[in-house]
């Protein structure tokens, strides 16, 4: 795999790094990606279900269709390409990684130094008081699962149709407009407010980078693109930085 100089340059360890991630990156952990054909859970798709709408008329069906998830994340094991982004931190002082995933599979690959903009799919959400429960249960023995107020859980993932948490929203800003370098992972760059992070990085002087495995509408913006497995991909771009230094 070729990497050229002004991408290697990229790297340099005096550098603001972010990385940016979405479904692809756990993909080749097993975990079906939204838009991907194998996004589809009985007839449903993702954006009829991750709904407040949906969640009040059928909680029951929705909580379903996370518990079905769960079963796949709990038993997917980090890639090489989670592997290489936790390495990365290790490499260079100023790093951060804003994922999209809620899986939680970049920290289970050592990542510490991260937002997890969308939410954690092993933590509920009391609909009446809005504490927050983590439970790594799987099959959940009930479902939908109960607060002890009594009041429903939700899961605490960001809807369609919600805001983020203004909080991880406002990192998420700081990080983008300060960064050198922002490169974005196995995203589709479709769904705001994170589909406009790199045009914001790219205005503000950042060179952007693409892994994917085929192009995306952040594919003409990006400073180079690669077409390929994160998996596959991020290792090698590692191993090249690694080389230079
Ligand atoms: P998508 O399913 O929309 O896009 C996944 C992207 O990963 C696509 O562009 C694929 O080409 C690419 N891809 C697949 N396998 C890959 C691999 N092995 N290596 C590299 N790239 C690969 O998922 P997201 O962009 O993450 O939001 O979706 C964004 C948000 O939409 C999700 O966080 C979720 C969803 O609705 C919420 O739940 C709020």
């Amino acid at each position: 795999m070729e990497f050229s100089a002004s991408i290697i340059a990229a790297f340099d360890p005096a550098k603001k790094i972010v990385v940016l991630t979405g479904a692809g990156i756990s993909a080749e952990s097993g975990v079906p990606t939204f838009r991907g054909e194998d996004g589809l859970w009985r007839r449903y798709r993702a954006e009829e279900l991750a709904t407040l709408a949906a969640f009040e008329a059928n909680p029951q069906l929705v909580w379903e269709w996370y518990d079905w998830r769960r079963g796949i994340i709990g038993k997917a094991e980090p890639n090489p390409g989670h592997k290489a982004i936790a390495e990365m931190e290790q490499i260079f002082p100023y790093f951060s990684l804003i994922t999209q995933n809620v899986d939680g599979l970049h920290r289970r690959a050592g990542t510490t130094r991260l937002i997890e903009i969308h939410g954690n799919l092993w933590q509920g959400r009391c609909v009446r008081e809005g504490r927050v429960h983590e439970d790594y249960r799987c099959p959940l023995p009930e479902i939908p699962p109960m607060c002890t107020c009594g009041a429903l859980l939700r899961p605490h993932v960001v809807w369609f149709g919600e805001s983020l948490d203004q909080g991880d929203l406002a990192r998420a800003y700081g990080l983008i407009e300060e960064c050198d370098l922002l490169l974005v992972v196995g995203t589709s760059a479709v769904v705001q407010p994170v589909a406009s992070f790199p045009l914001m990085a790219k205005q503000a002087g950042a060179f952007v980078l693409e892994v994917n495995m085929e192009p995306t509408p952040l594919s003409s913006l990006a400073d180079a693109s690669f077409h390929g497995k994160a998996g596959e991909v991020l290792p090698a771009l590692l191993q090249k930085i690694k080389g230079h230094r």
